[in-house]
């Protein structure tokens, strides 16, 4: 049975925790997995990307496989071409696809069509294979996730949405703040509060940063005009107080740390001396997509 990976509940809480540790291990070793020996991979993005379609191309590769870059404009579902008859055709070439596009079913019907593994690179609704690289980065530095809070901050976007639901799922307390109007997707708000009935993680919404970050052992942010609204930057004016800047912080955990997924706008979500005074922390996160995404790749390609 091929397994898919296109929200971070698709894996166990437990087999989050493997792949972090062998994530851990092949950042020592980088050829060290060969599962994708004699594989062709597709890496088919409708967006723009620089941190996941590179560490997918080398991941690929260090894994011995073969990784081919697909522009979306490039195709014929650019022309419309069904995405049930795309994910046919593609099941005769490929042993598995990563893809990157706005609306999450044309992930999941991709999925449902293609008889390979399907990874989502990034939809409007979640960002899983970002979340896991920030898992491993915070178990890195932590040595442990359950108990720890999250303390999220800025618009309600697929990287809310999948925190909310990791959250949920490996017991991490999730504390969103975005500005009213702007809240996170309901529907991953039930899954993430779901998921917490087993684990006890404490999810909560707010409208203010203040509240979020009150015990918070990492502040998260992303932008607050994500890819496909640039159309939509009369937005920024509702975000003025969600900025990340050193009164904030100072309201978190005396040892807490400053997360971003990247590519970051300075001086919006985040101030440019709270960015580099975590830049270290940032820069592994971004490093810690090729490793957890070959361990992730390992597991769904064995
Ligand atoms: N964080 C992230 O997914 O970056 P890219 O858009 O550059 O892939
Ligand atoms: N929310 C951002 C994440 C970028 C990695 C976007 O979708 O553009």
């Amino acid at each position: 049975m091929k397994r898919d990976f296109l929200n971070i509940s698709d894996l166990t809480k437990e087999e989050i925790l493997e792949i972090i540790e062998y994530a851990i291990k092949l950042k020592k070793d980088k050829f060290l997995d060969q599962t994708l020996k004699g594989k062709s991979i597709g890496l088919v993005f409708m967006k723009p990307s620089t941190r996941t379609r590179l560490s997918f191309e080398v991941g690929v590769y260090q894994m011995g496989g073969q990784p081919i870059y697909i522009q979306g404009s490039s195709t014929q579902m650019s022309r419309g071409e069904d995405i049930k008859d795309t994910a046919r055709v593609l099941s005769r070439y490929l042993d598995g696809l990563v893809i990157r596009t706005y609306a999450h079913k044309e992930v999941e019907e991709l999925a449902e069509y293609s008889d390979f593994p399907v990874i989502n690179a990034l939809t409007d609704y979640l960002h899983p294979c970002q979340v896991l690289a920030d898992l491993m980065t915070i178990y890195e530095r932590f040595g442990k996730l359950e108990g720890l809070k999250v303390a999220y901050v800025g618009d309600g976007n697929n990287m809310a949405n999948t925190w909310i639901i990791a959250g949920g799922l490996v017991g991490i307390h999730v504390s969103v703040a975005t500005p009213k109007g702007y809240e996170p997707d309901s529907k991953a708000v039930a899954e993430g509060l779901e998921l917490a009935k087993k684990t006890k993680a404490k999810i909560e919404i707010t409208n203010s940063p203040e509240e979020a970050v009150k015990n918070a052992d990492v502040i998260y942010t992303d932008v607050w005009v994500s890819m496909g609204q640039e159309g939509e930057k009369e937005k920024k004016e509702f975000f003025k107080d969600f900025t990340i800047n050193k009164d904030l912080v100072s309201k978190a955990n005396k040892n807490a740390i400053v997360m971003h997924c990247l590519p970051a706008h300075k001086g919006e979500e985040i101030t440019e001396e709270i960015f580099e005074q975590f830049a270290d922390v940032i820069f592994e996160e971004a490093e810690n997509r090729l490793h957890a995404q070959k361990a992730l790749m390992s597991l769904l390609f064995k």
